[in-house]
């Protein structure tokens, strides 16, 4: 109620703030090179860490088209070193799919090119001798079905990859050797035999399952003489399904045996030349990998050969 209790008072002298004056300006200079100090180390440091993805963007835009050759040196052990290594894997795998891509496109160019030659030469041929024009014609056309043949099968190994390349349905796999032990028989003259054949449904793209394997009925009738047994079977055994062709015929020697299945790939120095480009066990391959299954080659030279398609009952 306006009364004065007491007083309070603050003394300090000229010389204290003097002294505080000076200690915080000691501490502000402290902090200001420590900061600077900070600064430069983080500097250098960052620089150092980021050195690998500055390589990685120079070799990424050093990349083009044409040259895949350019990998990322991996220093240490670190984040970044795998960072590099991963990338440098991916540009392997890259650079291994570019070149199998060249050589199919060069291979398949070739491949095209002696029908060509030939259509043109009997062309010329009817051109100037109308005469046997009957005779050429049929050869003509013969070549033109080989022809279409050859593209359909590029198209269908171009396509093989796709995640719709599958018509799956639910048929009875009795059905399907069946099937192929009927038409195969239309192939050749040889001694057709049906074994243990299978009895249950399977969820399969039933036409090129039966491509596949007639197939694989040609190439036996191909490598057989008319005396020799081509058998076509089928059985379910621990969650797979196989459908085999079993020939008596001249077999393949084991350096052989993993090479065929690559696109063009034909055993040199037979006696018969297949008609084909080497082109039949890769789509046979093919669309037994879209089946998640796979092909197994049982053979022996002198003896036969057995190639059985393999596929899984509960993916398929
Ligand atoms: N049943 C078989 N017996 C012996 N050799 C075979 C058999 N099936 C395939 N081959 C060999 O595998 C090669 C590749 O077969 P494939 O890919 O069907 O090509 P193509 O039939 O066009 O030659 C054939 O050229 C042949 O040498
Ligand atoms: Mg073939």
């Amino acid at each position: 109620n306006g009364k004065l209790l007491g007083t309070l008072a603050i003394v300090h002298s000229a010389e204290e703030h003097a002294e505080i004056l000076e200690a915080v300006v000691a501490i502000a200079q402290v902090a200001v090179a420590v900061l600077l100090i900070a600064l430069v180390l983080v500097w250098f440091a960052a620089g150092r860490i980021l050195q690998p993805l500055r390589q990685l963007a120079i070799t990424a835009q050093s990349i083009s088209g044409t040259d895949l050759t350019q990998r990322i040196p991996v220093r240490g052990e670190g984040e970044l070193a795998k960072l590099a290594a991963i990338f440098n894997n991916m540009m392997d795998r890259l650079e291994s799919a570019f070149i199998s891509q060249r050589n199919f496109v060069n291979d398949a160019g070739h491949e095209l090119r002696t029908p060509i030659t030939i259509i043109r030469g009997y062309l010329e041929l009817m051109a100037s001798n109308p005469d046997d024009s009957e005779e050429n014609l049929a050869i003509v056309m013969d070549e033109l079905r080989r022809m279409s043949g050859f593209v359909d099968d590029l198209i269908l190994l171009a396509q093989a990859d796709n995640p719709n390349f599958l018509q799956l349905e639910i048929v009875e796999a009795a059905a399907i050797t069946q099937e192929i032990f009927d038409r195969a028989q239309a192939l050749a003259s040889r001694n057709w035999q049906i074994e243990a054949a299978v009895k249950g449904k399977i969820v399969v793209d039933r036409q090129r399952i039966i491509q596949a394997l007639m197939h694989l009925a040609h190439n036996a009738t191909q490598h057989t003489e008319t005396t020799d047994t081509i058998i076509i079977g089928s059985k379910i055994c621990q969650g797979n399904i196989h459908f085999w062709v079993q020939d008596s015929g001249e077999g393949i020697d084991i350096d052989n045996q993993q090479r065929i299945f690559d696109r063009f790939a034909r055993v040199p120095n037979r006696l018969r030349c297949s008609e084909g480009a080497g082109l039949g066990l890769s789509i046979v391959k093919a669309i037994t990998e879209a089946h998640k299954g796979q092909v197994n080659l049982y053979s022996q030279v002198g003896v036969g050969s057995t190639f059985a398609i393999v596929l899984p009952l509960e993916t398929v």
